[in-house]
C-alpha cells in the first residue's frame, strides 16, 4: 500500500532492527504505549505483565524496580516519581481511616507534615513518638494500630530506631511496620530481612548518587506492593522513564559508591571527635554514640555516609569556617558524591521556634554532613584548615 508523505512520516522506519539484541547500556524507553498485534497479543501482554501503557508500566522503571528490589531483598518492588511520592502512595494504599499509626517524631519534615496534614484528614489517627527509646514506642500502642512508621536513622540528631524491636510491636498488634532506608541504604541494612513489612527510599538520594534524579521505591512482599501498586495507578505517582534511566546507572555503581561513602564517613567522624573545637561528633560507628551496640547489631556493611558535629554557636564563626572549606560545599540534599554538609537551624528545622528546636538538641553550631567518595585525607584536611577559624 503506498502511503501519503503525512502518514509516512509517522509509520516509516519505525522497526527498530535487533529489538532482540543485548545493548551494552541500557535504552531509554520514552514511548507512551507499545503497539499490539491481535487481542490474543493484548492479553498475553497482560498476564506477562508486559508493557501496554506507560502508566502501567514502562522498560526503564521495571529494570529499576528489579535492582531495588534486588538490593532491599523484597519480593517485589514498584518505582515512584519521588521519595515523597513512594511515601503518600504506600500510607495511602496501607494506613486505612478508623485505624491508629505511631510515627517516629523525628522524620523528615515533608513525611511529618503528609502524617499530621493529610492522613490525619482522612481519618487514620496518628501518634508521634520519638523511637531513639523502643519503650516509648511499645507504650503508644492501641489495640487498632495498624501502621508504624520510621526513618531507620533520624535526621538530623542521628538517633536509630530499633527495627526488629519495631516489627515485633507492629506485629503482635497485627499489623505493618513501614520503614524508610533513605539515609542507611540497603547496603548498610536491609529492613526486610530485620522484620519489616514495607521499605520505602528516595531513590533522589544515595541509591542514584549523582545528585541528578528525582525517583522513590517501594520494596515489599508482592501482596501488599500489589495494593500499592493498585493506589499509585489511581493517584498516578509513577516515576518517569528518564530519571529511572538515569538511576539505574546510579544503581550500577552503588557497590563502589556507597561502601566509599561510609568508610569516608567513619574516618572523618573519627577525626572531627578528635578536633579541639569540636564539640561533639554523632555517628553510630563511634562508641560515643549511645546506641552504638545497637548500631553493631543492626548494620551489616559499616554504619553509614550521615552523620552530625557540633561547631560552637558563633554565626560568625560558622560562617568565616563555610568560607574557608576549599572543596566541601553547603547542600539541602544528600547522598551525592561529593561531601555536602547542611545546618539543620537554618535549612530543614528553621520553621521551629529556638525552644523546639533546643528540645531536639538542634543548635546553631549543629551541622549534618552527607559523606563523598573524596579521598578520606582530603576531606579531614578540609575541615581541620576550615575549623582552624575558632581558634583563639
Ligand atoms: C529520609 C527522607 N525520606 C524521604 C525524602 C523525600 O524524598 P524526595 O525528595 O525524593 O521526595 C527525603 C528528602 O530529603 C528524606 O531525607
Amino acid at each position: 500500500m503506498n502511503l501519503h508523505r503525512n502518514t509516512e512520516l509517522i509509520y516509516h522506519g519505525r522497526k527498530i532492527k535487533g529489538m532482540g539484541l543485548e545493548p551494552e547500556a541500557m535504552p531509554l524507553f520514552t514511548a507512551s504505549a507499545f503497539n499490539r498485534t491481535d487481542l490474543d497479543d493484548v492479553r498475553q501482554t497482560s498476564l506477562d505483565k508486559g508493557f501496554p501503557y506507560v502508566c502501567t508500566r514502562n522498560p526503564n522503571r521495571e529494570l529499576v524496580a528489579d535492582v531495588i528490589n534486588y538490593l532491599e531483598a523484597g519480593e517485589a518492588s514498584l518505582i515512584c516519581q519521588s521519595g515523597m511520592g513512594a511515601i503518600t502512595t504506600t500510607l495511602f494504599a496501607l494506613a486505612k481511616p478508623g485505624t491508629h499509626l505511631i510515627a517516629n517524631s523525628t522524620l523528615y519534615s515533608e513525611t511529618l507534615e503528609f502524617l499530621e496534614e493529610m492522613l490525619g484528614t482522612y481519618g487514620v489517627e496518628v501518634t508521634f513518638v520519638n523511637f531513639a527509646k523502643l519503650e516509648d514506642v511499645a507504650a503508644a500502642v492501641k489495640p487498632n494500630t495498624s501502621v508504624i512508621y520510621t526513618e531507620v536513622v533520624s535526621n538530623p540528631m542521628i538517633d536509630l530506631a530499633d527495627i526488629e524491636g519495631c516489627a515485633k510491636l507492629a506485629h503482635d498488634a497485627g499489623g505493618l511496620l513501614i520503614v524508610d532506608n533513605t539515609f542507611t541504604t540497603p547496603i548498610v541494612v536491609k529492613p526486610l530481612t530485620l522484620g519489616a513489612d514495607v521499605v520505602v527510599n528516595s531513590c533522589t538520594k544515595f541509591i542514584n548518587g549523582h545528585s541528578d534524579v528525582l525517583l522513590g521505591s517501594v520494596s515489599a512482599k508482592q501482596s501488599l506492593i500489589d495494593k500499592i501498586y493498585h493506589t499509585q495507578m489511581l493517584l498516578g505517582t509513577v516515576g518517569s522513564a528518564f530519571d529511572s534511566w538515569q538511576c539505574l546507572r546510579g544503581t550500577e555503581t552503588m557497590g563502589l559508591r556507597v561502601p566509599r561513602q561510609v568508610e569516608n564517613a567513619a574516618k572523618l567522624a573519627a577525626a572531627l571527635e578528635k578536633h579541639p573545637c569540636v564539640t561533639a561528633v554523632k555517628y553510630p560507628g563511634l562508641p560515643s554514640h549511645p546506641q552504638y551496640e545497637l548500631a553493631c547489631r543492626m548494620f551489616k556493611e559499616g554504619f553509614g555516609a550521615m552523620f552530625n558535629f557540633s561547631m560552637p554557636d558563633d554565626l560568625e564563626g560558622i560562617n568565616a569556617f563555610m568560607h574557608k572549606l576549599q572543596f566541601v560545599r553547603y547542600a539541602p540534599a544528600l547522598g551525592g558524591l561529593r561531601t555536602t554538609m547542611s545546618n539543620p537551624t537554618y535549612s530543614s528545622h528553621s520553621s521551629l521556634t529556638e525552644e523546639a528546636r533546643a528540645k531536639l538538641g538542634i543548635h546553631l553550631g549543629l551541622m549534618r554532613v552527607s559523606v563523598g567518595t573524596e579521598d578520606a585525607d582530603d576531606l579531614i584536611a578540609d575541615f581541620y584548615q576550615a575549623l582552624d577559624v575558632f581558634k583563639k
